[in-house]
């Protein structure tokens, strides 16, 4: 193992298919860490579960997140791929946490608000401590570096207001981590509704580009995409619809926002959303390709995960002896 390596994780919950906002926002740049870092990168089954999971889905999911982590450019060889669950030391560091994790904070967190408005029949105790399993993720690992969207932006706070009381209670424990937000790409909105987040549990499905749609799919989402009463591509604050495909597109093609605007410059949003799709369906060919190639051979994901988990679990073991010393446990 190199020591002299920084550490990067970051994770995705298998809770429902995943999008382009997930893709654009976090897997697409854990590759470009693969070399420089120890890379860990995470299916978070224990943070699914806060909300209600169908158990066969939940399973099938976890599969397929894994092979889409695969089949987005990570190679097993590479990086430490691996099921939350299969590592018993994020539960229980999770617990721990929560015993230096306060009330006040957790009762401020948006998203605790946002999920418990949407799931008021079952506000469970999992969902309200959800950010200290979160933050038990990146302290096991001592993670230096965690690439996600904007929307995880608080949670990664808490974190490192957890770690620092910790190591100020006993002492240097944990590497206080600190986020990696792409700013090109770190919330990537709905297509129905551009002032909120594209989300892979928002029930309209012309709201969102599934990573693994067909083509047709994709067309026929871009076509329907909100915009506005204009008919000028043009990047504003005020334009979210046209400013969330002109990202989308940016992201897809490399393209300057000024260049875009030059490219439509006359024409019509009827030809934009086509040459979003386009490259949105282009940029996706190749991940759905190699998906399909990685999820028919069940075996060989079970043999990555289970590689995985044995590594993670080495560097986890570690950190829990130190931690279950400082605390005080007796060994
Ligand atoms: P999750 O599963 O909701 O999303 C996975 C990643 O995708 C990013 N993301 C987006 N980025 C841009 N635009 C969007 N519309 C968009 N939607 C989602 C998220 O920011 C995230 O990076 N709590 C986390 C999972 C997690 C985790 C961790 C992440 C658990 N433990 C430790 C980092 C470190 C979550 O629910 O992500």
């Amino acid at each position: 193992m190199n020591q002299d390596k920084k550490t990067v994780f970051s994770g995705v919950q298998p809770s429902g298919n995943l999008t382009i906002g997930n893709y654009l926002g976090a897997i697409k740049n854990f590759s470009r860490f693969s070399d420089e870092y120890k890379t860990f990168y995470c299916v978070v089954d224990l943070h699914a579960i806060t909300v209600r999971q169908v158990p066969a889905e939940l399973r099938r999911r976890t599969y397929e997140t894994l092979a889409l982590y695969m089949a987005c450019g990570l190679d097993e060889k590479k990086n430490t791929l691996f099921v939350q669950s299969h590592v018993p030391g994020h539960a229980e560091l999770g617990w721990i946490l929560d015993c230096y994790t306060m009330f006040g904070e957790l009762s401020r967190m948006t998203q605790f608000k946002d999920k418990s408005q949407k799931h008021s029949e079952n506000i469970n105790a999992g969902l309200f401590t959800y950010p200290a399993l979160m933050a038990a993720d990146m302290l096991l690992y001592q993670t230096d570096l965690v690439p996600v969207g904007i929307d995880q932006k608080q949670h990664l706070e808490l974190a490192r207001d957890v770690a620092m009381r910790f190591n100020q209670i006993y002492g240097d424990t944990f590497t206080v981590p600190e986020g990696y937000i792409s700013p090109d790409t770190m919330k990537i909105m709905s297509l129905a509704e551009p002032t909120a987040k594209m989300s892979k549990s928002d029930p309209n499905q012309n709201a969102v580009v599934y990573i693994l749609d067909s083509k047709d799919d994709i067309m026929r989402k871009f076509k329907k995409a909100v915009t506005d009463s204009e008919a000028e591509v043009r990047y504003s604050e005020d334009k979210p619809g046209v400013s969330n495909l002109m990202t989308i597109y940016r992201a897809f093609t490399g393209k300057s926002f000024e260049d875009i605007e030059a490219e439509f410059a006359g024409k019509g949003y009827g030809d934009f959303k086509l040459a979003v799709g386009e490259a949105c369906a282009d940029g996706l060919a190749p991940v759905r390709e190699e998906f399909a190639r990685l999820i028919a051979d069940k075996a060989h994901l079970e043999a990555v995960m289970k590689a995985g988990a044995e590594e993670a679990s080495y560097y986890a073991r570690r950190t829990m002896s130190k931690v279950r010393r400082k605390i005080g446990f007796v060994n």
